[in-house]
């Protein structure tokens, strides 16, 4: 019933704070590349000059807290961009494109987090977006442990890193509500393990997946 289309050569992870998705991004452009296949990393927010001039305006710390109308606007509005500009242009031309968030990350972190009704993003995801990835890895760990690994690597939290650890409980429920929502496609990935068995898990999801582009 959805009216997105499905790329079978979109892949996107998703996470919360320090799950490892940008460690896991790694390993599949290499499996990929491997394999001979043009492969486009990207993330969101960000992924076309200006987008990333939107995901410095919705992280930036220095200015008054975006009001979750705004945040979820000029989420999409990035998002727009970034299909449009990036993603289909790559998958049009035959690429992989392998993307670090994408439109789940909204559900989660924009319904989820901030308490935005579904339906809203649903609305407006079939309006400007309109693309679904045929794969999505959701790297999936407690809020206290993902907390540490970030901590272990930015000095100063972004505005969202700096929520509260009851805003990232709903996060990751809202993720795994995704996932149950859509098992063909979300694969729930135990990102408490090590990276490197972490990473051979998505490469295998992805495998397995791959057979059927
Ligand atoms: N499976 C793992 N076990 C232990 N440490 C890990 C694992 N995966 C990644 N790390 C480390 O945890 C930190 C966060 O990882 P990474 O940057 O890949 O996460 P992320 O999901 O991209 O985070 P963010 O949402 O902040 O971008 C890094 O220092 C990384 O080296
Ligand atoms: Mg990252």
């Amino acid at each position: 019933m959805s009216a997105l289309r499905t790329y079978p050569r979109f892949v996107t992870v998703e996470g919360g704070e320090g799950a490892g998705k940008t460690t896991v991004l790694h390993a599949l452009r290499e499996a990929l590349s491997a394999g001979g296949d043009d492969v486009v990393c990207t993330r969101e927010p960000g992924g076309t000059p200006l987008a990333e001039l939107i995901r410095g305006l919705l992280l930036d710390p220095g200015h008054e807290p975006a009001a979750p109308d705004t945040e979820l606007l000029l989420m999409f509005a990035a998002r727009a961009q970034h299909v449009r500009m990036t993603i289909l242009p790559a998958l049009e031309r035959g690429a992989w494109v392998v993307s670090d968030r994408f439109t789940d990350s909204s559900y989660a972190y924009q319904g989820g987090g901030r308490g935005i009704d579904p339906a809203r993003i649903a609305a407006l995801e079939a309006a400007h977006v309109g693309i679904a990835p045929a794969i999505t890895l959701l790297l999936d760990l407690g809020v206290a442990q993902g907390r540490e690994r970030a901590r272990g690597r930015d000095a100063f939290p972004d505005r969202i890193e700096a929520e509260q650890d009851a805003f990232f409980e709903r996060v990751r429920r809202a993720f795994l509500a995704r996932a149950q929502a859509e098992p063909q496609r979300v694969h729930v990935i135990d990102a408490t393990r090590p990276a490197d068995v972490v990473a051979e898990d998505a490469v295998r999801a992805l495998t397995a997946a791959r057979g059927r582009a």
